[in-house]
């Protein structure tokens, strides 16, 4: 049996990282025998220069036909002026909601050998093993209505919409409770309950649902004490599960403390778990091209296409596997770097060279 993935490097650092990853998915095909095949489309800056729009209808059409789909980044400072509506990230937020990709896996794990490069002491990142689970599909990012109007005094005003329907809600919640069942039993929903309507029912509908997971310590925090906490006592979590917004500011918190941006993956799945992966970080426009981008956190977001997507969680292992034993070798790109206590960092390539050796050894 065959899957077919499709890839969209998109912009900055983009094609450079899926390029790598590329070449680890064909190294655990030829290991495992997965049957993949592979195809390319295009999705933001270089979709709209090349046919016109973020999110093309070739691409729409690749990505309904995929078994999964791998992601780099999207954005750069050459399509700013465009108006909001026509800009690079609206076609991933377009593609997220045509394949209604509602629930985004972000974990933030870290490997022992990068303890030095978090922004934290050793001691408190050390064993770090986080997810944040984040609703991707609906909150203030869709929320109508939106836009910039002039009112009557002619002064401009911008405005969107935070909202959640329970239902919208419920199914985030149940997907959350469930991986909190897989792990340490305790998942924690950030809100900001005290000032927002949207999300005080978002705190009711968590708190109902939590009769049906008796095995599950839910508990709640407002979202800024929850940003403090991340970098306070970040070991205190296990599962986060918070809106689309929220979400999108503590994966960033996250993924610092893992050492480096450049090291979180991220699943985005629908009810069927098919599933757009990618790195967490963004188009790094300023290093594009230069072969200096961290390309593990999309290695690892392959990792996590042929765990949840593709159900071959041996060879998701092996690449994890590979890419700890790279570190451990003492390969680090730049991003990785404090100090100067490594020898000099290694490129795009070369590390991508590493894991694709590192896995045949496995
Ligand atoms: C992310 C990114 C996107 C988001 C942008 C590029 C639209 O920051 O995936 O975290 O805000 O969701
Ligand atoms: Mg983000």
């Amino acid at each position: 049996m065959s899957s077919q993935i499709l890839l969209l490097p998109g912009d900055g650092i983009g094609p450079e990282v899926v390029r790598e990853a590329r070449r680890v998915l064909e190294a655990a095909d030829a290991q495992f025998s997965l049957g993949l095949s592979f195809s390319e489309g295009r999705l933001g800056g270089i979709a709209i220069d090349e046919e016109g729009a973020a999110y093309p209808d070739a691409t729409r059409a690749l990505a309904r036909g995929a078994d999964a789909i791998l992601l780099g980044a999207v954005g750069g400072s050459q399509w700013d002026a465009l108006p909001a509506a026509d800009r690079p990230e609206r076609g991933l937020l377009a593609i997220r909601a045509d394949l209604d990709l509602f629930c985004n896996h972000r974990p933030a794990l870290l490997f022992p050998d990068l303890a030095e490069a978090s922004s934290l002491r050793a001691e408190l990142v050390a064993g770090l093993d986080v997810l944040i689970v984040r609703e991707l599909t609906g909150g203030i990012y869709f929320g109508e209505p939106r836009g910039i109007t002039t009112n009557a005094d002619g002064v401009r005003e911008g405005y969107n919409t935070d909202r959640y329907s329970e239902t919208e809600i419920r199914r985030i919640g149940r997907l959350a409770f469930e991986a909190a069942q897989k792990r340490g039993g305790r998942l924690c929903s950030v809100d900001k309950a005290n000032v927002l309507e949207v999300t005080m029912l978002w705190r009711e509908t968590m708190e109902s649902l939590s009769a049906d997971y008796p095995d599950v310590a839910l508990s709640h925090m407002y979202v800024d004490n929850a940003a403090m906490q991340l970098v306070r006592e970040p070991k205190q979590f296990d599962v986060l599960v918070t809106g689309n917004l929220f979400g999108d500011i503590l994966s960033d918190i996250a993924a610092m403390l893992t050492g480096s941006i450049g090291m979180l993956p991220s699943a985005s799945l629908n009810a069927d778990a098919k599933g757009l992966y990618e790195p967490v970080h963004g188009s790094a426009p300023d290093i594009a091209g230069t072969d200096s981008a961290n390309p593990l956190a999309t290695i690892l977001s392959a990792a996590m296409l042929l765990r949840y997507s593709l159900n071959a969680p041996e060879a998701a292992e092996a690449i994890e596997g590979a890419v700890a034993s790279v570190l451990a070798q003492g390969l680090r790109t730049a991003d990785l770097i404090v100090d100067g206590n490594h020898a000099a960092a290694v490129g795009t390539r070369a590390m991508g060279d590493a894991v694709v050796a590192a896995l045949r050894g496995h």
